[in-house]
């Protein structure tokens, strides 16, 4: 079918068949799709929506349009699985998350993304570590997941490349926020990495990348379903972001906060609560695990025992990392000229962060990029940064900023001081694991 056949149909609200999505999905691939066409097919599936039989084969269609990973050359002795996340602040669930699960037998080949908006980024967090190559050859990415259980790395070119294109379209063509197109490029990418299965973590709440709850539920919802009746067995959980996830947004100062959780202290901290449910997913939906009790005791044990730690630092080895990184991260990790508590106006209670303030002053200290070709500073961010519902006064700040100089750190210190909001009596706090969508095959 003509691509301008297909938008046709499609503006008007007729059903598309999957022979053709695909045909139109690999013309993007290709180059002989135009970026007219796909802002028309966009503006259209924005406007009219798809059927989840059109966002299955879109999401199969972007997967397929460039290479997808196997790994059965490999022989490895256990599943491969992934998680991904709509993003937040605060948010180093993959960094303890990857090695975590590879220590109970699990195989992650997981491809992060950098910073977006007010969102930190895996890569960027992972750049902190001198000498960390987030760019292997392919081989060597395979040779690294088998011997280490866990490579976290960038996209490489030739993974979902039309999703590329579209997304470039999407960007400036007010149609990125569209449930169905969402989904196909989340899944897309994530999917030709040749996963057996994928837990998905889906945030609510004010550092959220979907505006709101009803839109988190059903983006959950859409993924979950979608993954799943294309072919990989997917569940997705709805978790709280209306307060930075661990007590620190940055690069240096969430590695430094990781090692802390690998080495099993704060085990029962709003981060590790998250971490731990997604693993539980990922270990029994790679049959690892026969029941939560049985992925609970092994998760237990992986960390207690400090396998989950050494299989991080081997991972940081086998990717160009220092060798003694666990050891002395302290003398290789970037530290910020001035690091300086900030207190707040009023004592009081914490009674609401307005999340996506709090990440985009991480990313106007240098934390994030304002261009996607800017670098980013490590060393800057916030740590010791207060939950909802602490009482603050002259002792207790509600952080401490990290920044380049006094004039940076005050600008923060500011920016920090209105996202929060103080008042008296207890803070209302929302549930930190609100649900969990299963995917449903046909
Ligand atoms: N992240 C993606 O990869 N794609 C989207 O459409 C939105 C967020």
């Amino acid at each position: 079918m003509l691509p301008q056949e297909l938008i046709r149909l499609k503006r008007d609200g007729q059903p598309l068949a999957a022979a053709d999505i695909k045909t139109f999905i690999q013309g993007i691939a290709d180059d002989r799709i135009s970026d007219a066409q796909i802002g028309a097919f966009t503006m259209a599936v924005f406007l009219n929506g798809m059927s989840r039989e059109e966002v299955v084969a879109l999401t199969t269609a972007t997967r397929d349009s460039g290479h997808v990973m196997q790994w059965d050359s490999l022989n490895l002795p256990g599943p491969v699985v992934d998680k991904h996340s709509t993003g937040g602040v605060g948010d180093l669930v993959s960094l303890v998350l990857g090695p975590w699960v590879a220590a109970c037998g699990a195989f992650v080949p997981m491809i992060s993304g950098r910073g977006l908006g007010h969102t930190g980024g895996t890569l960027d967090k992972l750049e902190s570590i001198p000498g960390y190559d987030p760019y292997p050859a392919p081989e060597r990415f395979g040779d690294v997941v088998k011997s280490t259980g866990v490579a976290i790395i960038g996209q490489t070119g030739n993974l979902a490349p039309a999703d590329k294109r579209i997304y470039g379209v999407r960007d400036v063509t007010a149609t990125v926020e569209s449930i169905p197109l969402i989904t196909a490029s989340i899944l897309g990418k994530k999917l030709a990495s040749g996963l057996d299965a994928l837990v998905m973590d889906v945030k609510v709440g004010s550092g959220a990348f979907m505006p709101t709850t009803e839109k988190s539920h059903e983006l959950a919802k859409s993924i979950a379903s979608v993954a799943t009746q294309a072919g990989t067995p997917t569940n997705a959980l709805l978790t709280d972001m209306s307060q930075p996830l661990a007590p620190c947004a940055g690069n240096a100062v969430e590695i430094v906060e990781t090692l802390e959780l690998l080495r099993g202290e704060r085990p029962n901290s709003r981060v590790m609560q998250v971490t731990r449910e997604l693993a539980v997913e990922m270990l029994m939906a790679g049959k690892l695990a026969h029941s939560r009790e049985d992925a609970l005791s092994q998760l237990e044990k992986a960390l207690t025992s400090g396998a989950a730690a050494e299989v991080f630092a081997r991972m940081v080895r086998e990717l160009g990392g220092p060798g003694d990184f666990m050891e002395r991260s302290d003398s290789y990790l970037a530290k910020a000229n001035v690091v300086k508590p900030v207190y707040a106006e009023q004592t009081g209670t914490v009674q609401r962060i307005d999340t996506r303030a709090v990440g985009m002053s991480v990313v106007e200290l240098g934390g994030g990029r304002l261009r996607n070709d800017a670098d980013v500073d490590h060393s800057v961010g916030f740590s010791a940064i207060v939950e909802l519902g602490t009482q603050v006064d002259r002792q207790q700040p509600l952080a401490y900023v990290h920044a380049r100089s006094e004039d940076a750190a005050e600008r923060a210190a500011q920016q920090l001081r209105a996202a929060f909001t103080m008042g008296e009596g207890e803070a209302s706090i929302d549930e930190l694991l609100q649900k969990t969508y299963r995917g449903e095959a046909l």
